[in-house]
């Protein structure tokens, strides 16, 4: 089930954006919507224009099929996932900025996760020294932040997945309306919510392969040892000491350590949930490979009863990140659904289809999701059943496309 290795038929192989020449298959890109110049799925590269853009793009990694094309020099491939943010795209301004902060927080954390590992207490002016850099740094180069922190070495995985969480919960607190104060209490919340991993052994947190039930039940024991760190220190706000201690909490009420359901977990915690569990989808570990954005969001969907489904749709909104397919309520009483975007998207591009007040189908329209602000709001995610709208149709507007190209 491993996405990215190998599957029926195919030879997939993870490869650094540089590395694509000409006669290769590419399979799929890695990243969000902000980066990709073209969203066709699975296509030979035939022309210099089509390496042109990738090259010229955003995008950090790709897959290739080596069964349907080129493979790269035997020698190159090796390691081609473990870029190191201060590596990458050094030469690009907004990335550098980005990959400086990352580095200076990814010091920070390990210093204060350090310390707690000596039994020292955690210095809360640090941590909210951190936060509110990753905080500046989401308001002005989002894309490029987050972009950097989704690329970890295994090594120092617990350290920038801390950052990285931190950001991601600024981000969708900005994205569900929150204030900045909030915003930045829940960035505490992400950064420190692991922080009880420096009491279990890093032979358990690092093992690669299943845990025992004996590994199991200690490595669950890190929700409780972090709040019991951090309820000693001064100046951590409780919606930290709440997002340790319930993050890993699910709606339907199986997960850790108090089984809390639904309603009982706090928007914090269920936010927190999401934000943890996506960026450890998308990290390497030891055990498995990095899973891409558009992958880790449709995994995480299909898993009934583990997040809060509004929540999960204002994360994918925050990291822009729509699969083809969704059907979305957008402003002023229209439905449409999220189609392949045309060259040079930067936005997930919607086809506007059905009038919900006149409750029919419309002309159908193109148009670019934003926040409102630019283009097209996109309210919420909708079950198109629920509005008499076969399955089938929806297929067809998929298959359909970008009706201008
Ligand atoms: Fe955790």
């Amino acid at each position: 089930m491993r996405m990215g290795t190998r599957s029926s038929g195919m030879a997939l192989k993870r490869i650094q954006r540089d590395q694509l020449r000409l006669g290769m298959y590419v399979h799929a890109f890695d990243g969000s919507w902000f980066d990709h110049p073209f969203w066709r799925r699975g296509f030979l590269i035939q022309r210099e224009s089509e390496l042109a853009a990738v090259h010229g793009s955003g995008i950090d990694t790709l897959l290739i099929d080596t069964s349907k094309g080129s493979d790269i020099p035997a020698a190159a491939g090796a390691g081609a996932s473990r870029k190191r943010p201060a590596q990458a795209e050094a030469h690009d301004p907004r990335t550098e900025a980005a990959t400086q902060v990352v580095n200076r927080s990814k010091e920070k954390v390990r210093e204060l996760f350090d310390a707690a590992r000596l039994g020292k207490a955690v210095e809360s002016s640090a941590v909210l020294s951190v936060v509110a850099e990753v905080a500046s740094e989401i308001e002005h180069n989002r894309r490029a932040l987050l972009r950097v922190l989704r690329l970890k070495s295994k090594d120092e995985y617990t350290y920038l997945h801390s950052v990285a969480v931190c950001a991601l919960m600024v981000n969708l607190a900005a994205q569900i309306g929150l204030d900045e104060r909030t915003a930045a209490k829940l960035g505490t919340a992400g950064l420190l919510h692991d922080v009880g991993k420096v009491k279990i052994p890093d032979e358990v947190l690092n093992k690669p392969g299943r845990l025992t039930d004996e590994e199991y039940a200690l490595a669950k024991t890190h929700s409780i040892e972090g709040y019991r760190l951090l309820v000693q220190v001064e100046g951590i706000p409780p919606v930290a000491l709440d997002v340790c201690q319930h993050h890993h909490e699910k709606m339907d009420g199986t997960g850790y350590p108090h089984g809390l359901n639904g309603e009982e977990i706090s928007l914090a915690a269920r936010m927190g949930a999401i934000c943890d569990v996506y960026d450890a989808l998308t990290s390497n570990r030891p055990y498995k490979n990095a899973w891409t954005p558009l992958e880790a969001i449709t995994r995480m969907r299909q898993w009934q009863g583990h997040f809060d489904p509004q929540l999960l749709f204002a994360f994918m909104l925050s990291v822009g990140l729509l699969p083809v397919g969704t059907v979305v309520e957008l402003r002023r009483e229209r439905l449409g659904i999220v189609i392949e975007g045309g060259r040079r998207a930067t936005r997930p591009k919607v086809l506007a289809f059905y009038s919900t007040r006149r409750r029919r189908f419309t002309r159908t329209e193109l148009t670019v999701a934003g926040d409102g602000r630019f283009g097209d709001a996109i309210l919420a995610e909708v079950d198109p059943a629920k509005w008499g709208i076969a399955q089938e149709r929806i297929d067809h507007f998929v298959r359909l496309g970008v009706p201008w190209v």
